[in-house]
This record gives C-alpha cells, sequence and structure tokens, in this order.
C-alpha cells in the first residue's frame, strides 16, 4: 500500500453519470490488474473505492459511476486539484492462470477492471474474448478500448437499444478456457452458474477501511474469512461460499 497526493490529470464523462479520471502522481507505483485505490474527499469520514482501469508510469486512470456524496464530488474536480489516494490496495486477478483463450465478464462499473487485465492478457499474447453488459446504450463504455487490444467484443444491453438485448449471460461465446469476471453481485452470481471452467471474481463489497484494519468487509469462503479489501477484492470460483 502506498499513500500518495495525486493530481487530477483528466476527469471526463464518457458515459450517462459515468467519468473517466485520470491522475499523476510522479512516485505513483505500478498497479496490478484488479488492484484498487481509495480516495479521501472533503467532508467525508470513509475513502472511496475505485478500481484500477489502467496504469502508465507516473499515472493512473479509474472509472466511475456518480451514485452519492463521494462520487458525485469527485465528478466535480478539474485538472490539477489534488487527491489523498491509498493505492495499490487489495489482491487483483491472476493472469497466469488465463489458458489460451480467456474469457473477461463485466457488468456496468464492473467493466474498468478488466481493461488493464485484457492489456496484460493480450501483450501476453493471449486470444482475448469479452462480454460488457449495460443496462441500455447511453451507459455503454469502453467497448472501443478493449476492441483497440485487438479482444473479440460482445456488448449486451438489458433493453436491446445497443449489442444484443439481454444479460452477459445471454452472450457467453461456447469455447473459453478460463475467465475473469466483476459486476454487481447478481450478475456474479448469473456467472458463477453460467460458467464452464474455473475462473476469479472481483467483488465489489462495502468498505471501512480498505486496508486490512477494521474487518468490515469480511466474508465467509471455503477456505475461511477473507477480507475483500486485503485477501480480496478477487476471489477464486472454488472458494466462493455466495450470502444467502
Ligand atoms: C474494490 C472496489 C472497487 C470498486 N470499483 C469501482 C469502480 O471502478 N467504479 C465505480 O464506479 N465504483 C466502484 N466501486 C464502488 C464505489 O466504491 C462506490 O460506488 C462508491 O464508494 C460510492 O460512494 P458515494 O459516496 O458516491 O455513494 P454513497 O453515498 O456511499 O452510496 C450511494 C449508494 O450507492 C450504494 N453503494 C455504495 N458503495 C457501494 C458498493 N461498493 N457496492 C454497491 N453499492 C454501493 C449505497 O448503498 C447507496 O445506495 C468499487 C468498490 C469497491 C469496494
Ligand atoms: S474494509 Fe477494513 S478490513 Fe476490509
Amino acid at each position: 500500500m502506498q499513500q500518495i497526493i495525486l493530481t487530477i490529470a483528466e476527469n471526463e464523462r464518457i458515459a450517462k453519470n459515468t467519468f473517466r479520471m485520470r491522475l499523476s502522481g510522479e512516485e505513483l507505483a505500478e498497479q496490478r490488474p484488479g488492484q484498487f485505490i481509495n480516495l479521501r474527499l472533503t467532508g467525508l469520514y470513509l475513502r472511496r473505492p475505485l478500481s484500477v482501469h489502467d496504469c502508465e508510469p507516473g499515472s493512473v486512470t479509474v472509472i466511475y459511476k456518480t451514485v452519492g456524496r463521494g462520487t458525485e464530488q469527485l465528478s466535480t474536480l478539474g485538472k490539477g486539484e489534488r487527491l489523498d489516494a491509498l493505492t495499490g490496495l487489495g489482491n487483483g486477478y491472476n493472469p497466469e492462470k488465463a489458458g489460451k483463450r480467456p474469457l473477461l465478464i463485466g457488468g456496468g462499473v464492473g467493466v474498468p477492471p478488466l481493461y488493464l487485465l485484457a492489456r496484460r492478457l493480450t501483450e501476453q499474447g493471449r486470444e482475448v474474448s469479452a462480454v460488457l453488459g449495460f443496462n441500455s446504450a447511453e451507459e455503454v463504455f469502453g467497448e472501443g478500448a478493449f476492441r483497440a487490444l485487438g479482444c473479440r467484443v460482445t456488448v449486451t444491453t438489458a433493453d436491446g437499444s445497443v449489442g444484443k438485448k439481454g444479460f452477459v449471460t445471454d452472450a457467453l461465446p461456447a469455447d473459453y478456457s478460463y475467465f475473469y469476471t466483476c459486476g454487481p453481485e447478481p450478475m456474479l452470481k448469473a456467472v458463477y452458474r453460467a460458467t464452464k471452467t474455473s475462473g476469479q471474481f472481483s467483488f465489489e463489497e462495502r468498505m471501512g477501511c480498505g486496508f486490512g484494519a477494521c474487518m468490515g468487509c469480511s466474508c465467509k469462503t471455503v477456505t475461511g474469512i477473507k477480507r475483500i479489501c486485503r485477501e480480496g477484492p478477487v476471489l477464486e470460483k472454488e472458494e466462493i461460499l455466495w450470502k444467502a
């Protein structure tokens, strides 16, 4: 974990209620796919966690949806403003398990962390497919970026306004070697049931401290109690125990 002051280099709206923010800091260490950063915001006691979408030397990019006070405040900030961040948090995806033809399955703001993973997997020469699910056309983002990496991309929308009508589980390819997923919990449960191989799930649990101290994000797994912020947010399919 690294505590660092980052400067906003870009904060732009990319879809309905959805913003991409690039933050720069010379001392910033490299972030791994599936890790997250935790931002301090004015007047809010708890930091707000956001997945690493992309990372270059000296910069990290996040994509966030405005859902409440913290993310609304973030959306009002401009270039040059500074944020106190905890970075390099969590245990991210393990790209080594991907096999030749990995599948990425993202829903809404679960799509952002899959992009850095897609970059790493395509750099390793793997044939990556991505199924990206949204509610409607105005919420869609990221399709072009995944395609630019050489991924085979399918977009689904619940209302059918663009791409294939339905949920991500209606568009899973028949053949893939392993999968990685992130999205709202109902989607993760459906992916758990619909997938035929092993895979890794990233959970966006509500958090307290975000670095393993408060136990507020603890959950039961097959291999014992795990803190989503520390041992997660990524869990292997075989260790997940769903809450009733
Ligand atoms: C590891 C991790 C990675 C995340 N990555 C992203 C990301 O890349 N992009 C993104 O947009 N969001 C992400 N989130 C969710 C994000 O942290 C919350 O949306 C944010 O903290 C909400 O803060 P707020 O003050 O705007 O809303 P609040 O006022 O705190 O809450 C507003 C509403 O959103 C709900 N909510 C808040 N947090 C969550 C959550 N974690 N899961 C489900 N519902 C929630 C609340 O129940 C409430 O209804 C991530 C969360 C975690 C734990
Ligand atoms: S949020 Fe405090 S231990 Fe995970």
